[in-house]
């Protein structure tokens, strides 16, 4: 939390995250009278006080979505679809989708006890580290690289083997649905998120390209939440994408110049006219600023792609299709309208 004191005194909280309020935002405006899910989006800052390094910043911006009021497996596919759309759209390179079920917080508690357990009965092969921390986090045992540690965790009892019939057959149905959607996924069952309001579906995109920091954007189901917070029984899922990671593991989008439908050679007086009613016509419309001769002007308006070139003269104007090469003298106040006419003199 990025907590700190205000000049009066008071200690302030940045928010963190956005699924919290969400869920508050939903029980304060009523929201559960509306037709159900109720489907809600937001981008914004988000704050938490943390090591910076690249790609963990203390200021970050996050995309996210949420639907409320529905424990149907089908939101969780269709969220996990929209957020994989996302990223196929924007191009993230070496994109990896990890899903998992945490079931319920009972099937949690009794799942750490087999877990523990496990490691105790294995106690001397473990590294040092994770023997002393079996009661305080014996799930990060699976994060641990050494040999021994590696081969105490191949035979650890899984969360996912642990699940209530009916948090089992949630799970398969949102696989189902991802599967027939064409959806790769690897099932994670030693996906942990670093929030605890998760029920059942959790999922994680990361990008090898990141780094340490590798997740994209993740999420899962909060089915408790609402209730824990002080509002009704509401289940509900979503993710969030940090803004950041999405552009640091992007592809640069190419810079698309719009393009210039008339080029004005020149800026005398009617010149300068032409241009201001062209705009008004709604055409991209640009004239020659640098005082270039002809020749550099019409260069300058190949360099911007323009399509037509005009310019002023004594009986009237030329326009000059720069695709053809084409051009032709016409009247001063023709020459939007042909430019809009186009495409051929
Ligand atoms: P989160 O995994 O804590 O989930 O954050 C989501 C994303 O925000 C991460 O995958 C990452 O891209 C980005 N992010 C998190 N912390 C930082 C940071 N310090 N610097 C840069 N980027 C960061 C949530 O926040 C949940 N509210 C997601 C959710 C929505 N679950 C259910 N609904």
């Amino acid at each position: 939390m990025y907590t700190f004191q205000d000049a009066g005194g008071r200690s302030m909280t940045l928010r963190p995250e956005g699924t919290a309020p969400i869920v508050r935002a939903y029980a304060e405006h009523g929201m559960q009278t509306l037709a159900q899910p109720v489907k809600l989006w937001y981008l914004g800052p988000f704050f938490r006080q943390e090591k910076p390094q690249a790609g963990r910043h203390r200021q970050f911006w996050q995309i996210g979505a949420e639907a409320l009021g529905s424990d149907d497996p089908a939101v969780d596919a269709e969220l996990i679809l929209l957020l994989q759309t996302i990223v196929y759209e924007l191009g993230v390179r070496d994109v990896r989708l990890r899903i998992g079920s945490l079931g319920t917080p009972e099937t949690r508690s009794a799942y750490r006890e087999r877990l523990i357990a496990h490691l105790r009965a294995h106690e001397e092969e473990l590294s040092e580290e994770v023997r002393g921390r079996i009661e305080l986090n014996p799930l990060r045992a699976f994060d641990a690289d050494d040999a021994g540690t590696r081969a105490v965790m191949s035979t650890a009892p899984v969360l996912l083997d642990g699940l209530s019939g009916e948090d089992a057959e949630h799970f398969a149905s949102v696989r189902a649905l991802l599967d027939a959607a064409g959806v790769e996924y690897l099932v994670d069952p030693t996906l942990v998120r670093g929030l605890d309001y998760y029920t059942r579906t959790v999922f994680e995109f990361t990008s090898a390209v990141l780094g340490a920091q590798s997740g994209v954007g993740g999420g899962g189901r909060y089915d408790l939440l609402s209730h824990q917070i002080g509002g009704p029984h509401v289940p509900g899922m979503g993710w969030a994408a940090g803004v950041e990671r999405l552009l640091l593991a992007g592809q640069p989008a190419p810079a698309a110049a719009p393009p210039v439908d008339l080029y004005v050679a020149g800026a005398s007086a009617p010149e300068f006219v032409l241009v201001h009613e062209a705009r008004r016509a709604g055409l991209n419309a640009q004239v020659e600023l640098a005082g270039r001769s002809m020749k550099g002007a019409l260069k300058q308006a190949n360099r911007l792609h323009a399509r037509y070139v005009a310019w002023v003269e004594a009986d009237g104007a030329v326009l000059r299709d720069m695709e053809s090469g084409e051009q032709r003298e016409i009247p001063l106040e023709e020459v939007v309208r042909d430019v809009l006419r186009g495409p051929g003199l």
